[in-house]
């Protein structure tokens, strides 16, 4: 009797806590996901989503920014140092081109995540280390993976880096040249689907960590 009122706990927690995650598998797109500031923050009054990034009016005008989907949120301020080696082809032109200008208006730890459409926000996420989303703060980007360079360029002298042509093996994505700006650029998009459509593993992973499968997409190692 004890065993079966215990069964029927689990059971019913299981089922009590199924609508609450929902959304938030790979793939099953961004309400209710991390990417839900409603989710994972102070909610939005109105209780939208798309809102603490974008806006169909009066979007963000700012000159450092290549890219401005209809941007609604507070833009990073702070100047990034790149990732360098010994070994490195690749050549950074700006760390935070096309799309990492935008994660930073969040990651960067220094602007509150809830901030949006003009409204001050006060949910500031200052961790930059295991468990803690803040990348690059403070500026720092040395011991992140590189981006903002052409992949392009360093796949024709490198050949432990594929081709751009090359299938993934994530169905969503047909060629790794679908994960570049413009075909050409490497960004934290090129590893991240920020919406949750596309990904296909946790930390909205554009490709799975068994068998590190998202580092073999481009490393032929
Ligand atoms: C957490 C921030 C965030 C939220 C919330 C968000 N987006 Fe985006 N969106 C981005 C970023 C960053 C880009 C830049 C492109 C990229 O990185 O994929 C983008 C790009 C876009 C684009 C242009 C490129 C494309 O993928 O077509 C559209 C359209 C778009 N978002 C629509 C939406 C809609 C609709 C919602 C709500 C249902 C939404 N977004 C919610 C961050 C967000
Ligand atoms: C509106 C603010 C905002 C923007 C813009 C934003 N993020 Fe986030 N992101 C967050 C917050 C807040 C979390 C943590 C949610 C939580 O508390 O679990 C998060 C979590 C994540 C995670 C971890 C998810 C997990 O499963 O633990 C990844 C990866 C991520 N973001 C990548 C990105 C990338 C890449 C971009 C740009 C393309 C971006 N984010 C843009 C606010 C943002
Ligand atoms: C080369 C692939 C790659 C690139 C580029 C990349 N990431 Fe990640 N990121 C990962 C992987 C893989 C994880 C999952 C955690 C792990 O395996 O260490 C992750 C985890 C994260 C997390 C969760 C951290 C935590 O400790 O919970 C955030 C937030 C994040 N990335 C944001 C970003 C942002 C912002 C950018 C661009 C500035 C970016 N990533 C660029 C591969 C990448
Ligand atoms: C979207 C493609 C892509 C993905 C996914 C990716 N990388 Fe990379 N990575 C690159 C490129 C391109 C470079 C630059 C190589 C160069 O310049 O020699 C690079 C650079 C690196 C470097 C630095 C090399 C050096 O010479 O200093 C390491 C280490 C690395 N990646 C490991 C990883 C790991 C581990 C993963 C998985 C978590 C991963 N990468 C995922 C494309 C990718």
């Amino acid at each position: 009797m004890r065993k079966l009122t215990v069964l029927l706990c689990v059971v019913i927690m299981a089922l009590w806590a199924l609508p609450a995650f929902a959304g938030s598998a790979p793939g099953t797109g961004i309400v209710d996901s991390q990417h839900d500031m409603n989710n994972v923050s102070i909610a939005d009054s109105q209780g939208r989503v798309c809102a603490f990034c974008h806006t169909p009016h009066h979007a963000l005008d700012d000159a450092s920014a290549d890219y401005l989907p209809l941007w609604s949120h507070q833009m990073t301020t702070q100047t990034f140092t790149p990732y360098s080696s010994d070994t490195l082809d690749a050549n950074v032109t700006d760390p935070l081109a096309g799309p990492s200008r935008l994660c930073m208006s969040c990651h960067d730890g220094a602007i509150a995540v809830d901030q949006h459409y003009g409204l001050a926000g006060s949910d500031l996420r200052t961790g930059d280390s295991w468990g803690g989303i803040a990348v690059g703060a403070g500026g720092d980007l040395t011991n992140d993976h590189p981006i903002g360079f052409d992949y392009t360029a360093v796949a024709s002298v490198d050949d432990e880096i594929r081709p751009e042509t090359t299938p993934t093996t994530n169905p969503n994505i047909p060629t790794i040249a679908d994960l570049l700006l413009d075909g050409t650029t490497m960004t934290c998009s090129s590893c991240h689907d920020v919406h949750n459509t596309d990904s296909n593993d946790n930390y909205f992973l554009v490709n799975l960590q068994d068998g590190s499968q998202i580092c073999l997409t481009c490393h032929d190692k």
